[in-house]
């Protein structure tokens, strides 16, 4: 179910000319199969900007990010397609949501075009219906959700039909971008036990963009740390947590309150 997301040599340049600003340079990273990376760094070190260049939401302006064997930067056809195997959830998700569509609705879009992806016949209406369930079953929210409009729903039940929806797609990776740190203390938890579940259930590789290095350190396998855009670190989360190699590593931990 999980392919390796590798980002080599990725640039992300933000503008045109004197007032350009480079905002990923030069990263090369790799999401292995079924692994969770830590991506951890100061605020405006370029950790969104390099998960957003994976989903096609800004170009690189160098380098190449593949999946498995598929270019996925400057994706065209079929690889535009393989790209969609790459979904991202954010930390807002009311902006993700059309307003006007039902939580179903939303889902539904969804797994149509994962079908239309797989080149799988589009199952009927009723089975789709059934497909939608599961899914909101998996997330741990009750059926009749789907007639729900997003601004019906709590903060954190719209993290979950966030996570929902990425699933719909039978994705390969998720980016996870802050997906917490807009929720309540009380249900962060939850959320991020729901997202480890599900990855250890239908394996795919999760990238966790977080400034929560407690929970980096319980969720994540590895981390790589950025700094001014540029990749300074990254390694097995215990040794990189344990054994800085980098004094700015060093003192992003050393912010971090008692674990
Ligand atoms: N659309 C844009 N146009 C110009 N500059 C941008 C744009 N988006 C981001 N930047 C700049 O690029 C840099 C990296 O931003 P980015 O959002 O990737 O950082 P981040 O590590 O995700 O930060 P945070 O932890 O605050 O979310 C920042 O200096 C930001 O101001
Ligand atoms: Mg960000």
């Amino acid at each position: 179910m999980s392919t390796r997301l590798a980002f080599d040599s990725v640039s992300v340049t933000y503008g045109h000319g004197s007032t350009s600003f480079t905002a990923v340079d030069g990263v090369d990273l790799a999401v292995e199969p079924g692994e969770i990376l830590g991506l951890v760094g100061e605020s405006g070190s370029g950790k969104s900007t390099l998960a957003r260049a994976a989903v096609g939401l800004t170009e690189p302006s160098s380098g190449r990010i593949a999946l498995g064997e598929t270019e996925i930067s400057n994706a065209r056809g079929a690889a535009l397609r393989e790209r969609r195997r790459v979904q991202m959830i954010f930390q807002d998700p009311q902006s993700c949501f059309n307003p006007r569509r039902t939580i179903g609705q939303s889902l539904d879009e969804a797994l149509q075009a994962a079908h239309r992806r797989e080149g799988t016949a589009l199952p009927k209406q009723r089975a789709r219906r059934d497909e939608i369930a599961n899914l909101l079953r998996a997330v741990a929210l009750p059926a009749d959700a789907a007639e729900r409009m997003p601004a019906q729903l709590s903060g954190g039940q719209r993290q979950r039909i966030a996570v929902a929806r990425a699933i719909a797609a039978k994705p390969s990776v998720i980016l996870a971008d802050e997906i917490t740190s807009a929720l309540d203390v009380s249900v962060q938890g939850a959320v991020l036990n729901l997202l480890k579940g599900l990855q250890r259930e239908l394996g795919f590789s999760v990238l966790f963009i977080s400034h929560n290095l407690a929970v980096v350190r319980i969720v994540c396998d590895r981390v790589a740390v950025m700094r001014h855009g540029r990749l300074i670190e990254v390694g097995e989360t215990i040794e990189v947590m344990e054994s800085p190699q980098q004094e700015y590593t060093r003192q992003l931990i050393a912010a971090v309150p008692t674990l």
